[in-house]
């Protein structure tokens, strides 16, 4: 089949099933592989999406400027439907993002500014405020944001969770880490709507304050920093509707990479971090379950390409500095 644009490949990613890594539990364990997407990630449907709605909306006009506070991956997709739209970007990014990220948006074409991680919203030097006062200060611009922005668990209501119930109609449960939780919860809204008793699993990294709000109200652990990249919060996004999610699991660094190298090697899955995020929450959560879930289907999000991490989760040095593997041979420092 013949496209008129990149834009049009997006979406219709394949699922694989997971055979090794997931040998522990009974339940039968899916990735649907969002890497397949052409700008590499899951973010491309996000993208494509939050430009044409602020078309729709009369908010973005013709040789105008889009900007973003993004991990990374939302600014990619973003930059791919600019560029076939013909629209200026510039993304504010914490300076956690990795350096693959960077470049990439870079090569797109792309004004990246580097500010401080870890900040909230209403400190003026993190990403999220930096990116509003350029969106003010800045002729024909506006900012995305996809934290606050409805289009982006809308998107994921009307395309991806239907894409994900006609490849896979007998569902269980869906996982998805959570950064802005427009997928777990976009999905989420509609697979409950059409598959009443589907579970549906959020993913969230220890030093984030989601798991405990969802939990009890308000963050009890004190929020601390994280390395795996596009999943936790310290702060709550305006898209959050705890209602669409049946529970949060929490994971660390370690084991994050860890997985995420051997679903690498035992099942030839070349994905991102927060994908290992994934299967070590989803693995938890059905464990947790005891048999209830034997035989049953879940599918987990792998949101992006390890080739977006070479210098992190993918490099033994990395990985030592961190304390994520021995310091001798790089064998795995359980
Ligand atoms: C690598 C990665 N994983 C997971 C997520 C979380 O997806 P969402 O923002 O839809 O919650 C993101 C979001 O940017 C991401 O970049």
């Amino acid at each position: 089949m013949i496209h008129n644009s990149v834009l049009e490949v997006i979406g219709n990613t394949p699922i694989v099933r997971l055979n090794k890594v997931a040998a522990g539990v009974k339940a039968h364990v899916y990735a649907k592989l969002e890497f397949a997407n052409p700008g590499g990630s899951l973010k491309d449907r996000v993208g494509w999406w939050l430009i044409a709605d602020a078309e729709h909306r009369g908010v973005l006009k013709p040789g105008g400027v889009v900007i973003e506070a993004t991990g990374g991956n939302t600014g990619v997709g973003l930059a791919m439907a600019a560029a076939v739209k013909g629209y200026q970007c510039i993304f504010v990014v914490p300076e956690k993002v990795s350096a693959e990220k960077q470049k990439t948006l870079r090569a797109f074409g792309a004004r990246v500014i580097v500010t401080p991680t870890g900040l909230l919203p209403d400190d003026p030097r993190s990403n999220y405020a930096v990116a509003r006062r350029l969106a003010d200060e800045t002729p024909n611009a506006i900012y995305i944001d996809q934290y606050n922005n409805p289009a982006n668990l809308d998107h994921h209501y009307r395309y991806t969770g239907p894409e994900i119930l006609r490849q896979m109609p007998d569902i269980d449960a869906f996982v998805a880490g959570i950064g802005t939780g427009g997928t777990v919860m976009g999905v989420g809204k509609f697979l409950k709507e059409h598959k009443p008793g589907v579970d549906i699993i959020a993913v969230d990294p220890i030093g984030s304050v989601i798991h405990d709000t969802f939990k009890y109200g308000e963050s009890r652990s004190p929020s601390k920093s994280y390395l795996v990249e596009g999943i936790g919060k310290q702060w709550l996004p305006g898209i959050f509707d705890f209602k669409l999610i049946d529970d949060v699991v929490q994971i660390n660094d370690k084991e994050s990479f860890l997985m995420t190298r051997k679903i690498l090697t035992d099942e030839g899955i070349f994905a991102g971090a927060s994908s290992g995020s994934a299967v070590v929450g989803a693995l938890r959560w059905i464990a947790d379950q005891g048999d209830r879930l034997d035989g049953k289907k879940v599918l987990v999000i792998f949101v992006d390409s390890g080739y977006r991490y070479i210098s992190k989760v993918y490099d033994d040095d990395w990985m030592r500095k961190n304390g994520f593997l021995d310091a001798d041979t790089g064998s795995v420092d359980r």
